[in-house]
């Protein structure tokens, strides 16, 4: 047994629906002085010190006096898989080139398709643990990856099982960008949907595209996703990141768990999201790091949609694995209080990833996965921008 104790404070989202929505999304149950004690890989109680029961036989205790705990924060949304870096291009960004340009030249995406390619199996099994090990240091305890930068049978398939041995959950995003080899989306999607979705089937939990103007339609999304949910897997857009190109009504349509983005989501978007169960994933690091208007976070909320946040971790239009930042930019930039926020990244992300009854909480009966805040209350999980907020994690009841 692992007993956390002392704590300063516990939060943890209140209610028992996943996703949390409207007013009970910023409904967070806090604990004064605290424990939490893990059995194994789950958690057995939390309650008040004063209430802990006598505890015989073999307990690990850790002090957590100065500390609060939050459940291990999730993120749903992560590119993790890739080769190289896009230094050059931040670098010509700051001198004012402009992202989708740089894509349209044959740079930005397709860049880390040539450098993924080339990294070979294991060094696409090294990115995938380094950047996991960054995550955990950032108090993410599950993590989201696509793949997507590979975009030929071979990589595309190392990717995937570079992220399932790293720990991470796999999703095909086989519809990110149409390679060089091929002369345009459609001939492109026949290659994939015929050679490589029954393999990537058997590896990923879900299928995500990339709908936007200069990467895939509506209507050659629409073909890659049923031919995706055919094959048993669950839907994921990229949607609205530049344009409204249709991605909100189509994920509804084909019962999509999420649409991610959302950067130029109009009032009737937020209507017909607020009208659904498809979860918006809101990603204001990528909105950050590309200079872009920010998600409309408040008005969706306002609306009744569900919302998550997560980080888009991937090495051109957003290269951070902190969600305690996205956490701070969702408080600063788009209005949502810590009590949101926290609930957005942690039950709602677990509900994307089809895991809202494990993970996502601290409760009775829920994975051991805790992350400690080095902080006297813990809404310095947002409030402390940018500094060292995360004491350590607790991942599988292991002290990490
Ligand atoms: O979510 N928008 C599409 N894909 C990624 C960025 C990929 C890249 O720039 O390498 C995103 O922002
Ligand atoms: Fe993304």
């Amino acid at each position: 047994m692992l007993l956390l104790r002392d704590l300063t404070q516990l939060a943890t989202p209140a209610g028992i629906d996943a996703p949390l929505r409207g007013s009970a999304l910023g409904e967070v149950e806090v604990i004064e002085d605290a424990f939490v004690l893990c059995e194994g890989a789950a958690i057995a109680a939390v309650g008040r010190m004063r209430d802990l029961p006598a505890l015989d036989g073999d307990v690990h205790e850790v002090d957590g006096s100065g500390m609060c705990a939050v459940p291990g924060l999730v993120d749903c949304h992560t590119h993790a898989a890739f080769g190289g870096s896009r230094v050059d291009e931040f670098s010509l960004r700051a001198g004012g080139a402009s992202y989708e340009e740089l894509h349209a030249a044959g740079g930005g995406i397709l860049s880390t398709v040539r450098a993924t390619r080339e990294a070979g199996d294991d060094g696409l099994r090294a990115a995938v643990e380094r950047h996991r090990s960054w995550m955990l240091r950032a108090g993410t305890t599950t993590f989201e990856a696509k793949s997507g930068y590979g975009l030929d049978r071979d990589t595309e398939l190392s990717s995937l099982r570079a992220i399932r041995e790293a720990g991470g959950i796999p999703t095909w995003l086989g519809a990110h960008a149409v390679p060089p080899e091929f002369a345009d989306a459609d001939t492109y999607l026949d290659f994939a949907l015929a050679d490589v979705l029954p393999e990537a089937a058997k590896l990923a939990e879900a299928a995500d595209v990339f709908l936007e103007r200069g990467a895939f339609d509506a209507t050659q999304a629409r073909r890659y996703l049923e031919a995706c949910r055919d094959a048993g897997l669950a839907l994921r857009l990229h949607g609205d990141q530049f344009t409204e190109s249709g991605a909100i009504p189509l994920a509804v349509e084909l019962s999509a768990r999420s649409v991610d983005h959302l950067e130029a989501t109009g009032e009737d978007g937020i209507r017909t999201l607020a009208s659904s169960d498809v979860v918006g994933v809101l990603l204001p690091a990528s909105a950050l790091f590309l200079d872009r208007p920010m998600p409309p976070a408040r008005a969706l909320v306002e609306a009744g949609a569900a919302v998550a946040l997560a980080t888009d971790f991937n090495p051109g239009s957003a290269f951070c694995e902190s969600l305690p930042l996205v956490c701070s930019l969702a408080a600063t930039q788009v209005h949502l209080s810590p009590a949101e926020a926290l609930a957005a990244c942690t039950v709602n992300a677990a509900h994307v990833l089809g895991r809202a009854d494990r993970i996502g909480r601290l409760a009775p009966g829920y994975r051991a996965d805790i992350t400690l805040l080095d902080a006297p209350d813990w809404r310095y999980l947002a409030y402390h921008l940018g500094g060292r907020v995360v004491a350590g994690v607790v991942a599988g009841g292991e002290l990490r």
